[in-house]
């Protein structure tokens, strides 16, 4: 099987963007022709249940299945998924080995470092998960009860690739390309990732991997924010884009591009072609820059659909 092309004897259809376009396709698992290499993220803490969806994903296209023992809201770690599992090796060892088992692909580990502030719990369940079959351990070196406050301590991440012999990747506070070379150099980590950092912002993408600093045009920012809102409407039809699509214009608009009042005259439009009007209106080169990036995308029906998969936008983690 070619997994950049998915399982063709998988239970799947192609998605037709028209066809699709007023249905909840949040439910669906759908994969773009561009997306690879792709690492679909599960979470659950049931061995078996998870084997069953790293299955469906890795038809579904997936080049990786990364499981998560990080995600810190209430509504997941009640049900013993996410971070809970960082205090309950033997299920986490149990969920690894089962999801290892049902691939081909490689199966990677998203972990924080503990539920508690001081827990240093990664480094107990992290060499155990290798020896269950991860690949490799991401880790995002904050506590579930941190959430997202205060620093994350890469101190943890130096001493978990110590511990293993897979790649560590760092997660946490990479915002910068010499943040990114200052982790790395003082882990040993094999990879960054960035999180919050590329919120409305993948420019910063470009900064970190080719230490170029420019900042986009409003015009460039503007461009992005519309074929986003454009995507996002496909997936989501308009009402539900446009409630959806709130928290993105601060991300896109903020950083200084626009002034404060226009983001919260976004917020306040009922439709996304309002939005789309008014974006066009306050940045009018951006129109020609929607044209060429829109067709740099792939053809909306070069996508492969798996139906009646419940699937969340965002976990947590
Ligand atoms: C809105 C939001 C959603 C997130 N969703 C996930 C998720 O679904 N799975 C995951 O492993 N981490 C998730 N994370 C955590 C990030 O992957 C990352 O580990 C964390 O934000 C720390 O990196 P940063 O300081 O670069 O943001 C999420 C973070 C944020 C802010």
């Amino acid at each position: 099987m070619d997994p950049r092309r998915g399982d063709p004897d998988a239970p799947r259809a192609r998605a037709d963007g028209r066809e699709h376009r007023n249905e909840r396709t949040l439910g669906y698992l759908r994969v773009g022709i561009d997306e690879h290499p792709l690492a679909i993220q599960i979470f659950g803490s049931d061995p078996a249940v998870m084997a069953e969806a790293a299955r469906m994903v890795e038809a579904a296209g997936a080049d990786l299945v990364d499981v998560n023992f990080g995600c810190p809201v209430r509504k997941v770690t009640k049900t013993g998924a996410g971070a809970t599992l960082l205090e309950d090796p033997g299920r986490a060892c149990a969920i690894v080995e089962a999801v290892a088992a049902a691939v081909d692909v490689p199966v990677s580990v998203k972990m924080r470092r503990g539920l508690d502030d001081d827990s240093r719990a990664c480094l107990a369940v992290g060499p155990r998960l290798v020896e269950s079959g991860a690949a490799s351990l991401t880790i995002h070196p904050r506590s579930a009860r941190q959430m997202y406050t205060g620093e994350a301590d890469h101190s943890l991440t130096a001493e978990l690739v110590r511990l293993v012999g897979v790649p560590v990747v760092a997660s946490g506070d990479i915002t910068s390309g010499a943040k990114a070379r200052a982790v790395l150099a003082t882990t040993g980590a094999a990879a960054v990732m960035v999180g919050r950092g590329a919120q409305g912002n993948p420019w910063a993408l470009r900064e970190i991997v080719d230490g170029d600093p420019l900042e986009p045009t409003r015009e460039e920012v503007a461009a992005e924010l519309i074929l986003f809102v454009r995507e996002t409407v496909r997936e989501l039809g308009d009402r539900r884009a446009a409630g959806f699509l709130k928290k993105f214009y601060g991300w896109y608009l903020g950083r200084g591009r626009f002034p404060k009042p226009f983001k919260q005259e976004l917020v306040r439009l009922e439709t996304t072609d309002e939005v789309v009007t008014r974006l066009l209106a306050a940045a009018p080169g951006a129109a020609e820059i929607v044209e060429r990036l829109a067709a740099e995308l792939p053809d909306p029906s070069d996508e492969i659909l798996l139906d009646s998969m419940p699937i969340s936008i965002y976990g947590g983690g």
